[in-house]
């Protein structure tokens, strides 16, 4: 891999009542999209919490750009640069966008938050547009981009996103990929956890599986898609003969290869897809059904 932006090194951490990640490494690379897929519980969001500095590990750090993050708060690793988007939905929604957006630069003085505004809305043209309507308002998919605008405010080096298509209906996919593409393009590092782990690896450099709280693969974006084990136990590949009686925790939990729907395939703009066919992940299948460690 190239250069690391982003360097996570034998992470263990868990919530008290066990280690939920063992040892956890992999790199993020300057510049690039890493996409982290996995099934639920796999320790994704926990991982995302070590990095922004919400959860102390109990082995391990994590550095970006040779600094220590681990150890520090969350404020001085948002002051480092990094900035992450929350998996939950997280405006004021009876505020109006632009009150929304400042309110990501609000530690800023006057003349930085306007030209911090301004570049953001070079990146993000619609959201300029809906500057005066309650972020209320907005569509699901509309909301993302506000997230995304409000955490450019802080003109982070490395944005960590945490499945920012949770929720969305498909016709709205493609926005948001649009989106993360374009603040990559904008130079912004990304590590992005994706449950459409199809269009998240297209779209992704670099990819990171991750499984019962530990990596199960690295490698490009294209790697990881095309490795035929992980293409049959997350991303709606057909099942091998071969396959390791070990890749699979328990035969019976991984889904159907026909249950699940292509990620990639993110319909184009304009096509309507019925709504309520949106399904709750593409990997592993639904809540609980991969187990996990230690229970
Ligand atoms: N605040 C918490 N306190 C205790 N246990 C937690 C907490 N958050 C997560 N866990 C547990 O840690 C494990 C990993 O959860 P985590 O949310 O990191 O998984 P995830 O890969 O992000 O899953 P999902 O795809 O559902 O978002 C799960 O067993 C979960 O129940
Ligand atoms: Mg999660």
């Amino acid at each position: 891999m190239a250069d690391g932006a982003l360097l996570i090194e034998g992470v263990t951490a868990g919530y008290g009542g066990g280690d939920v990640l063992h040892e956890v490494a992999f790199t993020v690379p300057q510049g690039a999209i890493t996409c982290v897929v996995g099934p639920n519980g796999a320790g994704k969001s926990t991982l995302l919490a070590v990095i922004s500095g919400l959860l102390r590990p109990r082995a391990g750090h994590v550095l970006f750009r040779g600094e220590r993050l681990t150890g520090r708060s969350p404020r001085e690793i948002l002051k480092a640069g990094v900035v992450q988007v929350p998996q939950n939905h997280s405006l004021f929604t009876e505020m109006t966008v632009t009150e929304n957006i400042e309110l990501g630069g609000y530690t800023l003085g006057r003349s930085l938050t306007a030209k911090r505004r301004a570049a953001v809305e070079a990146i993000f043209p619609d959201v300029a547009n809906w500057g005066k309507k309650k972020a209320g308002s907005l569509s699901g998919g509309q909301q993302r981009l506000v997230e995304f605008a409000r955490c450019l405010m802080l003109d982070p080096a490395l944005i960590v996103l945490d499945e920012p298509s949770m929720g969305l209906a498909p016709m709205t996919l493609r926005t948001v990929f649009d989106a993360v593409r374009r603040m990559n393009e904008a130079g912004k590092t990304v590590l992005l956890v994706e449950q459409n782990a199809r269009a998240g690896l297209k779209m992704a450099g670099y990819g990171v599986v991750m499984e019962n709280g530990r990596v199960r693969l690295t490698g490009t974006g294209a790697e990881v898609l095309e490795h035929p084990e992980i293409g049959a136990l997350y991303l709606g590949g057909a099942p091998r003969l071969d396959q390791e009686a070990s890749a699979v925790p328990e035969a019976s939990a991984v889904p159907e290869a026909d249950a699940v729907p292509e990620a990639d395939a993110v319909p184009e703009e304009g096509t309507v897809p019925e709504v309520g066919t949106v399904p709750p992940a593409d990997v592993g299948g639904g809540p609980g059904i991969v187990p996990r460690a230690g229970s």
